[in-house]
């Protein structure tokens, strides 16, 4: 395997013990002791707009933690033509320089990161291991894609030719991209999507949820510290509405989005519409992920690992288990233990080092769960509906369906549906699985390895997770993102992600 491609040179972040109680004490305070009003506004040329605010709740409580001034259309319009200016300058400073900045970038996230926790958990409700991890997830991209678009696009590759002839090939930025991310990683996605487009050589326009403007602003103000040019990364803080404006802008040269499947396909239509060239969509988008469990499963490891993969940052990962398949023959134990384990996680502040559970995002996303639990209530066999505090809080809720058909939607929260089938039913519930048009993650617990190899080869998905958890993709090792209603690819922090940013042009000169 080419080396450069699959494992370009650079370490991970280091992890944290989290039994290492006065650590987790000293992050803590250091967090607090960075909390403080944040602003967001269109950045746009490297320079800051004014104009109306408006404040930015905490998903902790509501209380105001800084201002956002969203972007109109005519900021959106400015940002495009700022990064269609900056775009030749940028494309052609050398990969080595674009990707020192990067790597800049990523200490800037480290000295800054009492910062980025405090924002991560005032901001999007993130407990701190949840924080943490996305911290370090961020900072990953940034060192991954430096060290592979180092080496990708400092000069062009030679390729085999005829005598007399000399053959290249060429990897050179796009133009402008729209960067659009999701609130659920309000920074590791941002980077991801941002670090990958830059490296490239493209110009980028990142627009935000407009739930997490303030986390983005931070990122970019450390991005432009880190020598990032003002032209070639703009942000524009707003709705779907500022999405959509720059999709019909001239300038665009493509779209990075991760978000919701509905949201994905309401972008490709609205490139397709567009006269002129045709435009790439990079999407990454939900799933009804399914974990697998059969009767040579261990109990204790499928209550841990559905736990976590089901109910760990409060079930708002893309990654995370909504559909739990159990053989029938063991199903009342794996479901008494997955339901048992359940209700022993804490629910509350995020802050509280003993939450396991935070807030949701906001009351639209509270309504929308309450919603979903109701009808769960209604139609389906309860196994577990526990109490949440005041607040944005969603107790775990366990239901259980009878066929695959009967869970038609992703509920992104942290609500559970099991379902039982019998030892000679596997096949028809891959090709439910199938049928239903996901592909983003799929659980195996099974000690048979061809039961492993069966699973995995029925469905295509792209992260197959055997005998563990679902979720914590980690960059470089598990490159994540999936096929079908739930995204494009390629896989975000894997090895083809920064040349599909790129053009391919191959130059052949006669030597004769
Ligand atoms: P969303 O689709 O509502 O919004 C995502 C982004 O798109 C936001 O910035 C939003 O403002 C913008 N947007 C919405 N409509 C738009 C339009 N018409 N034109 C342009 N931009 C538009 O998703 P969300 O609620 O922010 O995030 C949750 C969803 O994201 C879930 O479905 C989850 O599964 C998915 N997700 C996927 C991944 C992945 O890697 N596959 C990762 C995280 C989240
Ligand atoms: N990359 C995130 C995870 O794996 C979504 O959980």
């Amino acid at each position: 395997l080419p080396r450069d491609l699959y494992a370009p040179e650079r370490v991970n972040s280091p992890g944290l013990a989290f039994g290492d109680s006065a650590r987790l004490a000293e992050l803590m305070r250091e967090a607090a002791a960075a909390a403080g009003p944040g602003l967001a506004a269109p950045v746009i040329d490297g320079t800051e707009r004014g104009g109306a605010t408006r404040p930015v709740p905490s998903a902790i409580d509501g209380t105001a933690i800084g201002q956002v001034l969203e972007a109109d259309e005519a900021a959106a319009d400015a940002a495009m033509e700022a990064a269609a200016r900056a775009f030749p300058a940028w494309d052609a400073t050398p990969a080595e320089d674009r990707a020192a900045c990067l790597e800049r970038a990523a200490g800037g996230f480290e000295a800054h990161r009492g910062r980025l926790l405090h924002l991560l958990q005032a901001e999007a409700g993130k407990t701190l291991d949840d924080a943490l991890s996305e911290w370090r997830e961020a900072i990953d991209f940034l060192r991954y894609d430096a060290a592979q678009g180092r080496s990708l696009f400092r000069r062009p590759a030679a390729l085999p030719g005829p005598a007399g002839e000399s053959n290249a090939l060429w990897l050179r930025g796009r133009g402008v991209i729209a960067a659009i991310s999701p609130w659920n990683f309000p920074l590791a996605i941002f980077i991801g999507q941002v670090a990958a487009a830059l490296m490239a050589g493209n110009t980028v326009v990142a627009k935000p949820a407009p739930q997490t403007p303030l986390i983005a602003a931070e990122a970019v103000r450390l991005l432009h510290a880190a020598g990032v040019p003002g032209g070639a990364l703009a942000l524009l803080p707003g709705g779907p509405e500022a999405g959509a404006c720059l999709l019909g802008h001239p300038a665009l040269a493509g779209v990075v989005f991760t978000g919701s499947t509905g949201t994905a396909k309401a972008i490709q239509r609205a490139l397709a519409a567009r006269e002129g060239a045709i435009l790439p969509l990079i999407a990454e988008t939900g799933g009804i992920n399914a974990m697998i469990v059969d009767a040579t499963a261990l109990p204790e490891q499928v209550a841990d690992d559905a736990v976590t993969s089901a109910f760990r940052s409060a079930g708002q990962r893309c990654s995370a288990l909504r559909l739990l398949v159990v053989q029938e023959e063991v199903a009342d134990r794996m479901i008494a233990a997955v339901a048992g384990a359940a209700r022993e996680l804490r629910i509350g502040d995020p802050r509280a080092l003993s939450t396991d559970i935070g807030p949701v995002i906001d009351a639209a996303a509270k309504e929308r769960l309450l919603a979903a639990i109701a009808r769960g209530r209604q139609a389906a066999r309860v196994h577990l509906a526990g109490e949440a505090p005041a607040g944005l809080y969603v107790a775990p809720h366990i239901f259980e369906i009878a066929r695959v058909e009967d869970l038609t939607d992703e509920v992104f929260g942290p609500v559970l549906h099991v379902l039982r089938y019998p030892a000679d039913g596997l096949d028809a519930v891959l090709a439910s699985l199938k049928a239903g048009g996901y592909g983003l993650t799929l659980g195996v617990q099974s000690r048979i390895e061809a039961t492993v190899a069966r699973v995995r080869a029925a469905l295509p998905h792209g992260n197959v997770y055997v005998n563990r958890s679902m979720i914590g993709a980690v960059v470089g090792t598990q490159p994540f993102g999936g096929s079908g209603l739930s995204g494009t690819g390629p896989k975000a922090g894997g090895p083809h992600y920064l040349p599909r940013l790129a053009i391919e042009q191959t130059a052949t000169v006669n030597l004769a």
